[in-house]
Protein backbone atom coordinates (compact mmCIF):
# COMPACT_ATOMS: atom_id res chain seq x y z
CA UNK A 1 0.00 0.00 0.00
CA UNK A 2 1.44 3.49 -1.25
CA UNK A 3 -0.46 6.49 0.62
CA UNK A 4 0.13 9.67 -1.70
CA UNK A 5 -1.48 13.52 -0.72
CA UNK A 6 -2.96 15.86 -3.12
CA UNK A 7 -2.11 19.68 -2.78
CA UNK A 8 -4.91 21.67 -3.40
CA UNK A 9 -8.80 20.94 -4.05
CA UNK A 10 -9.98 23.00 -6.77
CA UNK A 11 -11.14 21.80 -10.18
CA UNK A 12 -8.12 19.76 -10.68
CA UNK A 13 -7.38 18.37 -7.38
CA UNK A 14 -11.21 17.62 -6.86
CA UNK A 15 -10.74 15.77 -10.39
CA UNK A 16 -7.99 14.03 -9.28
CA UNK A 17 -9.69 12.44 -6.09
CA UNK A 18 -12.13 11.06 -8.67
CA UNK A 19 -10.34 9.77 -10.69
CA UNK A 20 -8.41 8.02 -8.67
CA UNK A 21 -11.05 6.47 -6.74
CA UNK A 22 -12.93 5.76 -10.45
CA UNK A 23 -9.66 4.18 -11.96
CA UNK A 24 -8.22 2.71 -8.30
CA UNK A 25 -7.49 -1.39 -9.64
CA UNK A 26 -5.98 0.14 -13.12
CA UNK A 27 -4.02 2.46 -11.18
CA UNK A 28 -2.80 -0.05 -8.38
CA UNK A 29 -1.79 -2.43 -11.83
CA UNK A 30 0.44 0.15 -13.64
CA UNK A 31 1.86 1.07 -10.22
CA UNK A 32 2.34 -2.73 -8.65
CA UNK A 33 0.88 -1.41 -5.41
CA UNK A 34 -2.09 -0.37 -4.16
CA UNK A 35 -2.60 3.90 -4.10
CA UNK A 36 -4.40 5.11 -1.38
CA UNK A 37 -5.16 8.75 -0.59
CA UNK A 38 -3.67 9.83 2.20
CA UNK A 39 -4.64 13.55 2.59
CA UNK A 40 -5.71 16.68 0.80
CA UNK A 41 -4.38 20.06 1.64
CA UNK A 42 -6.85 22.45 1.71
CA UNK A 43 -7.31 26.23 2.14
CA UNK A 44 -11.36 26.17 2.84
CA UNK A 45 -13.52 24.19 4.77
CA UNK A 46 -15.61 21.23 2.72
CA UNK A 47 -18.45 20.51 4.94
CA UNK A 48 -19.72 18.12 2.05
CA UNK A 49 -17.08 16.89 0.45
CA UNK A 50 -16.71 12.92 0.75
CA UNK A 51 -13.58 13.17 1.75
CA UNK A 52 -14.11 14.74 4.72
CA UNK A 53 -11.73 12.79 6.94
CA UNK A 54 -8.67 13.40 4.15
CA UNK A 55 -8.78 16.96 4.47
CA UNK A 56 -5.95 19.24 6.24
CA UNK A 57 -4.92 22.58 6.39
CA UNK A 58 -1.57 22.24 7.52
CA UNK A 59 1.26 20.99 5.03
CA UNK A 60 3.62 20.09 7.65
CA UNK A 61 1.12 16.84 8.30
CA UNK A 62 1.78 15.46 4.93
CA UNK A 63 5.27 16.68 5.33
CA UNK A 64 6.07 14.56 8.29
CA UNK A 65 3.66 11.80 7.39
CA UNK A 66 6.67 8.89 6.68
CA UNK A 67 3.89 6.84 4.78
CA UNK A 68 3.34 9.59 2.05
CA UNK A 69 5.61 9.07 -0.36
CA UNK A 70 3.80 11.00 -3.75
CA UNK A 71 2.91 14.21 -3.64
CA UNK A 72 0.43 15.70 -6.38
CA UNK A 73 0.47 19.14 -6.65
CA UNK A 74 -2.50 21.33 -8.48
CA UNK A 75 -2.42 24.06 -6.39
CA UNK A 76 -1.06 26.38 -9.19
CA UNK A 77 1.43 29.78 -9.28
CA UNK A 78 4.14 30.49 -7.89
CA UNK A 79 3.87 31.21 -4.08
CA UNK A 80 3.39 28.27 -1.94
CA UNK A 81 2.87 25.47 -4.57
CA UNK A 82 7.22 25.98 -4.94
CA UNK A 83 7.80 25.72 -1.32
CA UNK A 84 5.82 22.89 -0.86
CA UNK A 85 7.04 20.96 -3.77
CA UNK A 86 10.66 21.49 -2.45
CA UNK A 87 9.40 20.79 1.17
CA UNK A 88 8.03 17.30 -0.09
CA UNK A 89 11.18 16.47 -2.06
CA UNK A 90 13.38 16.99 1.30
CA UNK A 91 11.47 15.13 2.94
CA UNK A 92 11.99 12.19 0.31
CA UNK A 93 8.54 12.26 -1.61
CA UNK A 94 8.26 12.03 -5.24
CA UNK A 95 5.97 15.04 -6.82
CA UNK A 96 3.87 15.50 -9.70
CA UNK A 97 2.29 18.48 -11.04
CA UNK A 98 0.03 20.24 -13.22
CA UNK A 99 0.90 23.51 -12.89
CA UNK A 100 2.89 25.20 -15.62
CA UNK A 101 4.04 28.42 -14.49
CA UNK A 102 5.95 26.60 -11.73
CA UNK A 103 7.29 23.67 -14.02
CA UNK A 104 8.32 27.05 -16.64
CA UNK A 105 9.97 29.01 -14.10
CA UNK A 106 11.71 26.61 -11.42
CA UNK A 107 11.56 23.12 -12.88
CA UNK A 108 14.72 22.65 -13.57
CA UNK A 109 15.47 23.67 -9.58
CA UNK A 110 12.90 21.24 -8.74
CA UNK A 111 14.13 18.22 -10.84
CA UNK A 112 17.73 18.94 -9.52
CA UNK A 113 16.67 18.56 -6.25
CA UNK A 114 14.78 15.49 -7.20
CA UNK A 115 17.52 13.79 -8.43
CA UNK A 116 19.79 14.55 -5.49
CA UNK A 117 17.08 12.97 -3.10
CA UNK A 118 16.32 10.17 -5.49
CA UNK A 119 12.39 11.00 -5.93
CA UNK A 120 10.87 11.59 -9.01
CA UNK A 121 9.47 14.55 -10.33
CA UNK A 122 6.58 14.41 -13.10
CA UNK A 123 4.62 16.80 -14.51
CA UNK A 124 2.56 15.40 -17.83
CA UNK A 125 -0.30 17.15 -16.94
CA UNK A 126 1.41 20.91 -17.43
CA UNK A 127 1.35 20.73 -21.30
CA UNK A 128 -1.85 19.76 -23.25
CA UNK A 129 -3.89 18.74 -20.05
CA UNK A 130 -5.44 15.25 -21.13
CA UNK A 131 -2.94 15.21 -24.10
CA UNK A 132 -0.15 12.19 -23.34
CA UNK A 133 2.57 14.53 -24.96
CA UNK A 134 5.29 15.34 -22.69
CA UNK A 135 6.27 11.39 -22.02
CA UNK A 136 5.66 10.54 -25.93
CA UNK A 137 8.36 13.85 -26.32
CA UNK A 138 10.98 12.90 -24.17
CA UNK A 139 10.48 9.01 -24.25
CA UNK A 140 8.65 7.92 -27.46
CA UNK A 141 9.83 10.15 -29.49
CA UNK A 142 13.73 9.33 -28.30
CA UNK A 143 15.45 8.33 -31.34
CA UNK A 144 14.53 11.57 -32.84
CA UNK A 145 16.09 15.04 -33.12
CA UNK A 146 13.20 17.52 -32.70
CA UNK A 147 13.22 20.26 -34.91
CA UNK A 148 9.64 22.04 -33.94
CA UNK A 149 7.04 21.56 -32.20
CA UNK A 150 4.14 23.58 -32.16
CA UNK A 151 0.62 23.94 -31.32
CA UNK A 152 -2.62 25.02 -29.66
CA UNK A 153 -1.70 24.85 -25.84
CA UNK A 154 -4.12 27.30 -24.51
CA UNK A 155 -7.95 25.95 -24.60
CA UNK A 156 -9.96 28.95 -23.33
CA UNK A 157 -8.15 31.63 -26.27
CA UNK A 158 -9.07 28.43 -28.64
CA UNK A 159 -12.67 28.46 -27.20
CA UNK A 160 -12.84 32.50 -27.95
CA UNK A 161 -11.40 32.30 -31.59
CA UNK A 162 -13.63 29.35 -32.61
CA UNK A 163 -16.46 31.77 -31.03
CA UNK A 164 -15.25 34.66 -33.11
CA UNK A 165 -14.83 32.54 -35.94
CA UNK A 166 -17.80 30.88 -35.61
CA UNK A 167 -20.59 32.97 -34.19
CA UNK A 168 -19.15 36.27 -35.38
CA UNK A 169 -18.43 37.49 -31.88
CA UNK A 170 -16.35 40.25 -31.03
CA UNK A 171 -13.26 39.10 -29.17
CA UNK A 172 -15.17 40.65 -25.49
CA UNK A 173 -18.25 38.99 -26.55
CA UNK A 174 -16.49 35.57 -26.38
CA UNK A 175 -14.35 36.41 -23.88
CA UNK A 176 -17.56 36.83 -21.76
CA UNK A 177 -19.03 33.61 -23.00
CA UNK A 178 -15.86 31.60 -21.97
CA UNK A 179 -16.33 33.10 -18.52
CA UNK A 180 -20.13 32.20 -18.76
CA UNK A 181 -19.50 28.60 -19.16
CA UNK A 182 -16.46 28.65 -16.78
CA UNK A 183 -13.46 27.82 -19.46
CA UNK A 184 -12.08 31.32 -18.93
CA UNK A 185 -10.90 32.52 -15.39
CA UNK A 186 -12.50 35.34 -13.40
CA UNK A 187 -9.62 37.23 -14.29
CA UNK A 188 -8.52 35.94 -17.61
CA UNK A 189 -5.45 37.93 -18.62
CA UNK A 190 -2.69 34.89 -18.19
CA UNK A 191 -4.99 33.09 -20.97
CA UNK A 192 -5.85 35.73 -23.45
CA UNK A 193 -1.91 37.45 -23.05
CA UNK A 194 -0.70 34.53 -24.42
CA UNK A 195 1.37 33.88 -21.06
CA UNK A 196 -0.10 30.45 -20.38
CA UNK A 197 0.51 29.27 -23.95
CA UNK A 198 3.93 30.86 -23.31
CA UNK A 199 4.87 28.90 -19.94
CA UNK A 200 3.71 25.86 -21.56
CA UNK A 201 5.92 26.55 -25.04
CA UNK A 202 8.93 26.87 -22.64
CA UNK A 203 8.54 23.84 -21.10
CA UNK A 204 8.30 21.95 -24.30
CA UNK A 205 11.44 24.17 -25.81
CA UNK A 206 13.30 22.97 -23.30
CA UNK A 207 12.35 19.11 -23.34
CA UNK A 208 12.95 19.78 -26.71
CA UNK A 209 16.16 21.57 -27.49
CA UNK A 210 17.64 22.13 -23.86
CA UNK A 211 18.70 25.78 -22.45
CA UNK A 212 16.03 26.27 -20.17
CA UNK A 213 14.55 29.35 -21.40
CA UNK A 214 13.33 31.83 -19.51
CA UNK A 215 9.31 32.10 -20.16
CA UNK A 216 9.54 35.89 -19.50
CA UNK A 217 12.02 36.42 -22.09
CA UNK A 218 9.71 34.62 -25.21
CA UNK A 219 8.47 37.05 -27.28
CA UNK A 220 4.27 36.32 -26.36
CA UNK A 221 1.28 38.12 -28.19
CA UNK A 222 -2.10 37.13 -27.19
CA UNK A 223 -5.21 37.23 -28.59
CA UNK A 224 -6.98 40.62 -27.04
CA UNK A 225 -6.31 43.00 -30.37
CA UNK A 226 -7.89 40.52 -33.17
CA UNK A 227 -11.06 42.02 -34.61
CA UNK A 228 -13.96 39.84 -36.00
CA UNK A 229 -12.67 41.26 -39.67
CA UNK A 230 -9.24 39.34 -39.18
CA UNK A 231 -11.46 36.12 -38.71
CA UNK A 232 -13.75 36.61 -41.52
CA UNK A 233 -11.01 37.98 -43.67
CA UNK A 234 -8.88 35.00 -43.02
CA UNK A 235 -11.42 32.53 -43.48
CA UNK A 236 -12.39 34.29 -46.67
CA UNK A 237 -8.44 33.68 -47.90
CA UNK A 238 -8.83 29.92 -46.95
CA UNK A 239 -7.37 30.02 -42.95
CA UNK A 240 -8.10 29.76 -39.59
CA UNK A 241 -6.94 32.13 -36.74
CA UNK A 242 -5.35 29.86 -33.47
CA UNK A 243 -3.24 31.31 -31.25
CA UNK A 244 -0.10 28.99 -31.87
CA UNK A 245 2.97 28.47 -28.86
CA UNK A 246 6.15 27.53 -31.39
CA UNK A 247 9.64 26.92 -30.91
CA UNK A 248 11.84 25.86 -33.26
CA UNK A 249 15.46 24.46 -33.33
CA UNK A 250 18.49 27.19 -34.57
CA UNK A 251 22.25 26.48 -35.03
CA UNK A 252 22.85 29.13 -32.01
CA UNK A 253 19.51 27.95 -30.05
CA UNK A 254 16.00 28.02 -30.18
CA UNK A 255 13.58 30.26 -31.82
CA UNK A 256 10.44 30.75 -29.62
CA UNK A 257 7.78 32.68 -29.27
CA UNK A 258 3.79 33.01 -29.29
CA UNK A 259 1.44 35.01 -31.39
CA UNK A 260 -2.10 34.36 -33.32
CA UNK A 261 -1.27 32.61 -36.40
CA UNK A 262 -3.14 31.70 -39.93
CA UNK A 263 -3.87 28.45 -40.19
CA UNK A 264 -4.67 27.05 -43.66
CA UNK A 265 -8.16 25.18 -43.41
CA UNK A 266 -6.27 22.05 -44.61
CA UNK A 267 -3.73 21.72 -41.90
CA UNK A 268 -5.25 19.50 -38.91
CA UNK A 269 -4.74 22.23 -36.31
CA UNK A 270 -7.36 24.47 -37.87
CA UNK A 271 -10.01 21.95 -37.08
CA UNK A 272 -9.17 22.10 -33.84
CA UNK A 273 -11.67 24.10 -31.69
CA UNK A 274 -13.39 24.86 -28.57
CA UNK A 275 -11.16 23.89 -25.51
CA UNK A 276 -9.47 21.82 -27.16
CA UNK A 277 -5.81 21.49 -27.90
CA UNK A 278 -3.14 20.07 -30.56
CA UNK A 279 0.65 20.06 -30.37
CA UNK A 280 2.79 19.18 -33.20
CA UNK A 281 6.08 17.72 -33.08
CA UNK A 282 8.52 17.35 -36.08
CA UNK A 283 11.01 15.27 -35.31
CA UNK A 284 13.66 13.54 -37.83
CA UNK A 285 12.86 10.10 -37.84
CA UNK A 286 9.49 10.03 -37.54
CA UNK A 287 8.61 13.37 -39.49
CA UNK A 288 5.41 15.61 -37.96
CA UNK A 289 3.00 13.55 -35.48
CA UNK A 290 -0.13 15.98 -34.10
CA UNK A 291 -1.27 15.04 -30.62
CA UNK A 292 -4.98 16.80 -30.00
CA UNK A 293 -7.42 16.27 -27.49
CA UNK A 294 -8.22 18.12 -24.03
CA UNK A 295 -5.65 20.54 -22.79
CA UNK A 296 -8.03 21.96 -19.93
CA UNK A 297 -10.81 20.14 -17.60
CA UNK A 298 -11.32 18.31 -14.40
CA UNK A 299 -11.13 14.93 -15.45
CA UNK A 300 -8.83 15.47 -18.53
CA UNK A 301 -5.83 17.01 -16.78
CA UNK A 302 -6.75 14.71 -13.42
CA UNK A 303 -6.13 12.11 -15.87
CA UNK A 304 -2.69 13.06 -16.57
CA UNK A 305 -1.59 13.36 -12.48
CA UNK A 306 -3.12 10.61 -12.00
CA UNK A 307 -1.28 8.60 -14.43
CA UNK A 308 2.12 10.45 -13.16
CA UNK A 309 1.07 9.24 -9.40
CA UNK A 310 1.25 5.55 -10.94
CA UNK A 311 4.43 6.11 -12.39
CA UNK A 312 5.78 7.57 -9.28
CA UNK A 313 4.82 4.90 -7.49
CA UNK A 314 6.05 2.24 -9.89
CA UNK A 315 9.63 3.82 -10.25
CA UNK A 316 10.32 4.55 -6.54
CA UNK A 317 13.46 3.10 -6.85
CA UNK A 318 14.07 4.29 -10.28
CA UNK A 319 12.92 7.67 -10.20
CA UNK A 320 11.62 9.41 -13.37
CA UNK A 321 12.80 12.92 -13.92
CA UNK A 322 12.46 14.45 -17.61
CA UNK A 323 15.69 15.76 -18.79
CA UNK A 324 15.37 19.95 -17.86
CA UNK A 325 17.81 22.03 -18.50
CA UNK A 326 19.84 19.73 -21.37
CA UNK A 327 22.47 21.86 -22.54
CA UNK A 328 20.97 24.51 -25.62
CA UNK A 329 21.93 27.84 -26.88
CA UNK A 330 20.09 30.95 -26.13
CA UNK A 331 16.79 31.71 -27.31
CA UNK A 332 17.18 33.19 -31.29
CA UNK A 333 15.27 36.72 -31.24
CA UNK A 334 11.81 35.82 -33.70
CA UNK A 335 11.65 38.86 -36.05
CA UNK A 336 14.28 36.90 -38.14
CA UNK A 337 12.22 34.00 -39.00
CA UNK A 338 11.04 34.29 -42.83
CA UNK A 339 7.38 33.87 -43.28
CA UNK A 340 4.26 34.86 -45.07
CA UNK A 341 1.82 37.28 -43.63
CA UNK A 342 -1.60 38.28 -43.18
CA UNK A 343 -2.31 41.76 -43.63
CA UNK A 344 -5.13 43.75 -43.35
CA UNK A 345 -5.72 47.16 -44.36
CA UNK A 346 -7.80 49.87 -45.09
CA UNK A 347 -6.41 50.48 -48.66
CA UNK A 348 -7.41 50.74 -52.29
CA UNK A 349 -6.10 47.50 -54.58
CA UNK A 350 -3.17 50.00 -56.23
CA UNK A 351 -2.08 50.92 -53.07
CA UNK A 352 -1.97 47.73 -51.42
CA UNK A 353 -0.19 46.62 -55.14
CA UNK A 354 2.40 49.62 -55.18
CA UNK A 355 3.59 48.07 -51.64
CA UNK A 356 3.12 44.50 -52.34
CA UNK A 357 2.62 43.70 -55.96
CA UNK A 358 0.58 40.80 -57.18
CA UNK A 359 -1.34 39.73 -53.67
CA UNK A 360 -4.55 38.44 -53.70
CA UNK A 361 -7.02 41.19 -52.45
CA UNK A 362 -10.40 39.89 -50.26
CA UNK A 363 -12.61 42.53 -49.77
CA UNK A 364 -14.80 41.90 -46.10
CA UNK A 365 -17.71 43.51 -44.53
CA UNK A 366 -15.67 46.88 -43.10
CA UNK A 367 -14.68 47.76 -46.51
CA UNK A 368 -10.90 46.77 -45.33
CA UNK A 369 -8.99 44.02 -47.28
CA UNK A 370 -6.93 41.70 -46.35
CA UNK A 371 -4.18 40.05 -48.11
CA UNK A 372 -1.36 37.03 -47.87
CA UNK A 373 1.62 38.23 -48.26
CA UNK A 374 4.87 36.66 -50.61
CA UNK A 375 7.40 35.36 -47.13
CA UNK A 376 9.67 37.86 -45.41
CA UNK A 377 11.08 38.80 -42.15
CA UNK A 378 9.23 40.70 -39.67
CA UNK A 379 11.42 43.63 -40.06
CA UNK A 380 10.95 43.75 -44.07
CA UNK A 381 6.85 43.38 -43.40
CA UNK A 382 6.69 46.41 -41.04
CA UNK A 383 9.17 48.46 -43.64
CA UNK A 384 6.31 47.98 -45.74
CA UNK A 385 3.33 48.05 -44.17
CA UNK A 386 3.89 51.15 -42.53
CA UNK A 387 3.23 52.70 -46.25
CA UNK A 388 0.18 51.70 -46.11
CA UNK A 389 -3.49 52.03 -43.61
CA UNK A 390 -2.50 48.80 -42.46
CA UNK A 391 -4.60 47.41 -39.46
CA UNK A 392 -3.45 44.37 -38.90
CA UNK A 393 -0.56 41.84 -39.65
CA UNK A 394 -0.62 38.30 -38.35
CA UNK A 395 1.95 35.02 -39.23
CA UNK A 396 0.56 32.83 -41.80
CA UNK A 397 1.70 29.14 -40.68
CA UNK A 398 3.62 27.94 -43.57
N1 LIG B 1 -6.23 28.16 -18.60
C1 LIG B 1 -5.68 27.02 -19.27
C2 LIG B 1 -6.31 26.89 -20.66
C3 LIG B 1 -5.93 25.79 -18.44
O1 LIG B 1 -7.29 27.59 -20.95
O2 LIG B 1 -5.82 26.13 -21.48
C4 LIG B 1 -5.11 24.61 -18.81
O3 LIG B 1 -3.74 24.82 -18.71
Amino acid sequence: MTKYAILGFGTVGGGLAEVMAAQKERLAAVAGDELELGYILVRHDYPDSPWQDKLVKDFAVIESDPDVSVVAEVIGGVGPAFEYSKRAILAGKSVVSSNKELVATHGLELAAMAKEHGVSYLFEGSVGGGIPLLRPLSRCLAANRVDEVYGILNGTTNYILTAMDEQGQTFAQALAQAQKLGYAEADPTADVEGIDACRKTAILADLSFGGNLDPTAIPTTGITALAPADLELARALGYAVKLLGRAMRRQEGCLAFVEPHLVPLGHTLASIGGVMNACAIRGSAVGEVIFCGPGAGRHPTASAVAADIADAVRHRKDPMIPDLGKAGGALVPAGGLISPWYVRAMAEPDEVHAVFPGVKLIYGSTQECGFITPPMDEPALRERTALLDSRAALRVLA
